[in-house]
């Protein structure tokens, strides 16, 4: 069974559903949402053609971290004794994956944590995702871990390195079927000609003031750029509408628009000059389409594009987002040292390798 319930996790455990649909002589794969994301988890679902057998439909507007908890623990319980699946499969970091593999640890059900052992090991950022992936690998039996860096780090801790299998991160998997030549779209055709800045931010710990000094730092050197557009796709939160609107509004270079569909997403990642993000998932996109991404957070659990060169941490004061966004447009040296493509996260067969390992195979190697 595949447990599910936000965009990301989404976009990262479709592949992974579809490659063990394609093998029913081996699987009989089980997807269960849980919700906690609605809109921006159909889009993806539609995307992918994944059908739930199960959902659980959580989502409230403004739910805490207690109502989420709460609602995924007290609902899988009837779909897990139902289903009695013989491995429960739930991915990365978010509160979604956390209480369903409790659940599943209460009913003694085995764990596989796909995307297992990413670390900044500051358990407040991101937070809460930190203690969730780390509690989540404190049960776990299979762990899937994208790099051999995070490899490392779950056997730092003391997991068996015979439970521990690198496969690639399947969002890269995800990302070799989305992205195409001649793609078109109405907002890329308005950002035609100009220098196109992709946005997003949704961060829980950024939400407020420093997601307010991120969007300050961004209008100013949009301002002073005048052959620069951006577009922002922007998450369903409302209290992240409420600053977006309030900072950036007004400046017509910058666009605002509802969350993309992933196959577009991807493509504009493709047509973007440069990413200002505090998001995981596109910290791992962007280095194999080879652009420049100002990730702003403070700490970052994907260092392997930092080591590469695409990523930067820039953190959230507004100085700092302005001189480093100002540099990569003023400088062409600085852009150039940033833009090139490289992919530490995989090479898009991450799922082959999850379903090898649960079918008793010995999965090729990630190199
Ligand atoms: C969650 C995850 C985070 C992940 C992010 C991806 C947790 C604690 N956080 O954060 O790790 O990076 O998803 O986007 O698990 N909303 C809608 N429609 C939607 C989705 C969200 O209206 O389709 C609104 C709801 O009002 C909801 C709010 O957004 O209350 C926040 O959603 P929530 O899942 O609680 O947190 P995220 O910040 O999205
Ligand atoms: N994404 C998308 N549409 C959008 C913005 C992002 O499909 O409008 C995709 C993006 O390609 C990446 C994922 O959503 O795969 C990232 O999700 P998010 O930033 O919500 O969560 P995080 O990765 O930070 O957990």
């Amino acid at each position: 069974m595949l447990v599910f319930g936000t965009r990301p996790e989404a976009i990262k455990m479709c592949p992974l559903a579809n490659e063990l649909k394609s093998r029913p002589d081996e699987f009989e794969a089980v997807v269960c949402v849980t919700g906690q994301h609605r809109e921006m988890l159909d889009q993806v679902l539609r995307a992918f053609s994944v059908e739930p057998d199960h959902d659980l439909a959580i989502m409230r507007p403004g739910q805490t971290l207690f109502d989420i908890t709460c609602d995924v623990l007290l609902d899988i319980r009837a779909v897990l004794e139902k289903e009695r699946p013989d491995v429960v499969l739930v991915h990365g970091d978010t509160t979604t994956s956390f209480a369903a593999a409790l659940a599943c640890f209460y009913l003694r059900i085995p764990v596989g944590h796909v995307e297992a052992g990413l670390r900044t090991r500051n358990l407040l950022s991101p937070w809460p995702e930190e203690f969730n992936r780390q509690a989540v690998d404190v049960l776990a039996e299979y762990y899937f871990a994208p790099t051999y860096r995070s490899k490392q780090n779950l056997i730092d801790e003391g997991k068996p390195s015979e439970k521990i299998f690198v496969t690639g991160n399947t969002g890269i998997d995800a990302l070799r079927t989305t992205v195409r030549d001649g793609y078109r779209n109405e907002h890329l055709d308005w950002a035609h000609g100009s220098r196109l800045i992709l946005i997003t931010a949704h961060r829980r710990e950024n939400l407020g003031e420093p997601m307010a000094r991120m969007f300050r730092a961004i209008r100013r050197v949009m301002d002073e750029h005048p052959d620069v557009k951006a577009i922002y796709p922007i998450h369903m939160n409302p209290q992240v509408r409420e600053v977006a609107e309030r900072e950036l509004s007004g400046e017509d270079r910058i666009r605002i628009i509802d969350p993309l569909e992933v196959v577009d997403f991807h493509n504009f990642i493709a047509a973007s000059y440069l990413v200002l993000t505090d998001s995981g998932g596109i910290q791992e996109e962007a280095p194999s389409l080879g652009k420049p991404v100002l990730v702003m957070r403070d700490t970052t659990e994907r260092p392997e594009g930092v080591v590469c060169g695409t990523l930067k941490l820039v953190g959230t004061e507004e100085q700092a987002v302005y001189s480093s966004f100002s540099e990569l447009l003023d400088s062409d040296k600085a852009y150039r040292s940033m833009s090139r493509a490289s992919n530490p996260y995989g090479d898009g067969h991450a799922s082959e390798r999850i379903a090898d390992v649960l079918g008793g195979k010995e999965p090729a190697c990630l190199l």
